[in-house]
């Protein structure tokens, strides 16, 4: 099984990521987050959020609606020719194939004769209201940006902005995607962590390097390898029609290079062309009354792709196995090395055994005890080599196991992930040593070393 393979099948074995309608037999380009998938994106977006909003100055938060009046779709040009991409059916199976993917004139599924190709919009049509015709018509936006550039004026004034500041949000986006592939990379449903920085336009070079190296650095300091990504300069031919400048943050997948952001020079096209199909004035007046459309510096992540990209970086087999009991020696472990802000289930609670009642009731208590501050996790069932190896494969930050000794002086064991050592801490000052692991202090120093 190669390495996307195994990533996919622990995806679904353990309830981080399904198949869309699977019990229907699917639906093409759509997945749904289980359990430990929603929690791992929720905490992906938050650290992207606290990174933005915490960590820089002037930018502020917005949730705008996926559905909006079509005209917005008409102004930013998604309608035309520029969101389209073109496609080649086979004149003999009928599958449909991205144009740019192909090498050759013949089917790559079956040897078949392709169709002249043609463009296909990828917008994803609905209707407004009960009548379904052209005047009700409406789309589900391709891009959350967009929802920012008409929110301009309403959030300039009413948080009295000045040039520069920058909006951010995170939401769903759709696109129907001729040909969804690599798991979560290209869907036809998915998430965009969104940063539109306004600023005066002879400022914008400038802050297109500045954001250029602060996204990458914010993938480093997730423990991103550096060889793993980088930042690709795209020629004017290949850039997204809005685009002056164009750098995509690629990836390094197991399939190949892969963009998972893109950083863009916008020019004043998105509020220049909003001011023209509006009529409402979208240009900006400094206190010298010159008058400009700002542009727009724009960062856009791909949640699902990012995701990905940390579950790859996160992934790894240890042969021989690494837990110390005699059952896994011979066997591969998984461990899920996921950046602790990251990780799903912060903290797993283990009783040593399960047929000694007054241990399981203790564990039970310190389960319960951390519950409302940590996304914890109860297992009993399996030897404690077992447990640890589950816990492992799914990142979990740390163990506490009660035992024998918790009985006798209401200590417990914290097990760390990645290094497997144990100390042994007092039950009452749990929480905060937890905290303390999870803010990345050195864990030997937060209590007494277990031989
Ligand atoms: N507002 C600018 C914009 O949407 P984009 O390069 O088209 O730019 C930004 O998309 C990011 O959204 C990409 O870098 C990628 O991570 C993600 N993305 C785009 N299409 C996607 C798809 N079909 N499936 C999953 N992610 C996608």
């Amino acid at each position: 099984m190669d390495l996307t393979q195994k990533i996919i099948s622990l995806c679904k074995r353990r309830g981080f990521i399904f198949p869309c309608s699977e019990i229907y037999e699917g639906l093409g380009g759509v997945y749904d987050f289980g359990p430990l998938g929603v929690e791992l994106k929720n905490n992906l977006k938050k650290t992207w959020w606290e990174e933005m909003i915490k960590n820089h100055d002037d930018i502020v938060g917005l949730d705008a609606a996926i559905l909006m009046n079509p005209q917005v779709w008409k102004a930013s040009g998604h309608l035309s020719a520029g969101f389209a991409d073109e496609l080649m059916e086979c004149k003999d199976c009928r599958k449909r194939f991205k144009f740019d993917e192909l090498n050759g004139d013949k089917c790559p599924e079956c040897g078949g004769k392709l169709g002249k190709p043609r463009k296909f919009n990828l917008m994803m049509k609905t209707y407004v209201g009960p009548v379904e015709d052209e005047a009700t018509v409406t789309y589900l936006r391709p891009e959350t940006c967009q929802g920012i550039y008409i929110n301009f004026l309403n959030v300039m004034s009413s948080m009295r902005l000045k040039i520069p500041f920058g909006m951010v949000q995170i939401g769903k986006a759709f696109r129907n995607e001729i040909n969804p592939k690599n798991f979560v990379f290209r869907t036809r449903e998915f998430e965009q962590m969104e940063m539109e920085w306004f600023c005066h336009p002879k400022e914008a070079n400038k802050y297109f390097d500045y954001w250029k190296e602060e996204r990458l650095k914010w993938y480093q300091k997730l423990g991103m390898r550096k060889e793993n990504l980088r930042a690709k300069e795209i020629s004017k031919e290949e850039r997204a029609h809005y685009a002056k400048r164009q750098i995509d943050i690629e990836y390094h997948f197991p399939f190949g290079w892969g963009e998972i952001e893109g950083v863009h020079n916008r020019g004043d096209w998105d509020l220049k062309n909003h001011s023209k199909y509006s009529g409402k004035d979208l240009s900006y007046t400094e206190e010298d009354g010159s008058k400009y459309y700002p542009y727009i510096i724009e960062t856009s992540v791909g949640v699902e792709r990012a995701l990905f990209a940390f579950l790859f970086e996160a992934y790894q087999e240890i042969k021989g196995g690494r837990t110390t009991t005699t059952e896994s020696a011979k066997e591969v472990e998984v461990l899920l090395k996921l950046p602790k802000s990251l990780a799903p289930i912060k903290i797993a609670v283990l009783p040593l055994v399960k047929n000694k009642p007054e241990i399981v009731k203790k564990a039970k208590e310190v389960y319960q005890l951390l519950k409302p501050y940590f996304v914890c996790q109860y297992d009993e069932v399996g030897s404690i080599g077992r447990r640890y190896r589950r816990v492992d494969e799914v990142g979990v930050v740390a163990s506490i196991t009660c035992d024998f000794q918790t009985l006798e002086d209401n200590t417990i064991t914290i097990r760390e992930r990645d290094s497997m050592k144990q100390i042994r801490v007092e039950i009452s000052k749990l929480q905060e040593v937890i905290q303390k692991i999870l803010k990345g202090k050195n864990f030997l120093e937060l209590g007494k070393l277990v031989k």
